[in-house]
């Protein structure tokens, strides 16, 4: 009941969700197989208004594409109820286009996300299956190198770029270099206990796991579950949202206002929040949170004051209910 609960309150607090219509799962199964409803777009600083689609096995979309082959290879995953041309997710590859130092490409699932989320969360295996098929045709037409590749998700799609990555190792032994999980998705996996581990984000999942937590205990995981773990303002609330979805959304801005200005955060690494405000921070070596953190930063958990310093990188901070607040 309690999920029940959560989830409908997450429909009527997320404007996405009330856009898009909730569609039947059999009737989409009928009209074409799930993977059909999977694609991936290139975006480059070029001409961000076009993208060119990346087609699993297909060498021509690839070769036609702007895709560079010298350059790391950022792979952008959205959550549920959202999909590739959400407001956030267009700041977020504009923003790391626009640094021209990787190819960015877009998961776009929306068909299969704009589904109550129960139906969302059966889909996101065939997502990874997906989007591992769209990284090793990178792999076999372009010679990507694994440890260039670097997979960000929010929300469900934390956990779907662990499982995707968890399905590469499987298909070729590699390892992805790194995974992001922006407040990875708590229901259904964090609680009740999912049964696929391999489907939850860990360390084990990328050479370099780090994970900004931003709604812990509510719609975002709580426990530690990369090499580095960002408990920003604590972790659970973040400063100017009245809801858990706007806090759970704000680990996005947090890390596209990061590829913006690499600096801006400083982190700490403490036991807990209330150690973190009881002492005297300064006194400590801090670590930046967002595109600057690296696997040479001391694993562990850590913690920063975060204020509304990151606004002016973001020309709309994605939180609908800061207005209500
Ligand atoms: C491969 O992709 C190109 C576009 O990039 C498209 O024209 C062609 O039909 C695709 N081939 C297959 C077999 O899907
Ligand atoms: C991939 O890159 C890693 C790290 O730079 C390197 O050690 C490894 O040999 C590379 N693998 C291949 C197949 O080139
Ligand atoms: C997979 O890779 C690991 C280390 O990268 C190596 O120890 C192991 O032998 C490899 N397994 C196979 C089946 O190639």
């Amino acid at each position: 009941m309690l999920l029940y609960g959560l989830i409908i309150l997450s429909v009527i607090l997320n404007c996405d969700a009330v856009f898009y219509p909730i569609k039947d799962l059999n009737e989409m199964i009928n009209v074409s197989p799930p993977e059909d409803q999977i694609s991936f777009h290139l975006y480059h600083y070029t001409d961000l208004s076009v993208d060119d689609e990346i087609i699993i096995n297909n060498e021509t979309s690839i070769e036609s594409s702007r895709f560079d082959s010298e350059l790391p290879t950022k792979v952008l995953i959205h959550g549920w109820t959202h999909g590739k041309d959400i407001l956030w997710v267009r700041e977020m590859r504009e923003a790391m286009a626009n640094t021209r130092l990787w190819n960015v490409i877009v998961v776009h699932w929306a068909p299969l996300s704009h589904v109550i989320y129960f139906e969302a969360r059966l889909h996101t295996p065939v997502v990874a299956k997906q989007v591992a098929n769209m990284i090793l045709t990178l792999k076999k037409f372009k010679g990507t190198n694994m440890s260039d590749v670097h997979i960000i998700g929010h929300s469900m799609g934390a956990q779907i770029s662990a499982y995707a990555a968890f399905k590469i190792r499987e298909h070729s032994n590699d390892t992805v270099g790194r995974i992001t999980g922006l407040d990875p998705a708590a229901p259904l996996y964090e609680w009740p206990h999912t049964e696929s581990l391999d489907e939850v984000i860990d360390p084990s999942d990328a050479t370099f796991v780090d994970v900004i937590h931003t709604n812990a205990r509510h719609l975002g995981m709580v426990s530690p579950s990369g090499h580095v773990d960002y408990y920003p303002n604590g972790g659970e609330n973040q400063p100017g949202c009245a809801f858990w979805i706007c806090s759970h959304q704000r680990a996005v801005d947090y890390w596209t206002s990061s590829v913006k200005n690499p600096e801006l955060f400083h982190a700490y690494p403490y036991d807990s929040w209330d150690e973190y405000l009881s002492e005297n921070v300064k006194k400590l070596k801090s670590y930046p949170m967002g595109i600057a953190a690296s696997r040479s930063i001391p694993e562990g958990i850590y913690y920063l004051e975060v204020g509304n310093e990151f606004r002016q990188y973001l020309t709309s901070v994605n939180s609908i209910d800061d207005s209500w607040t």
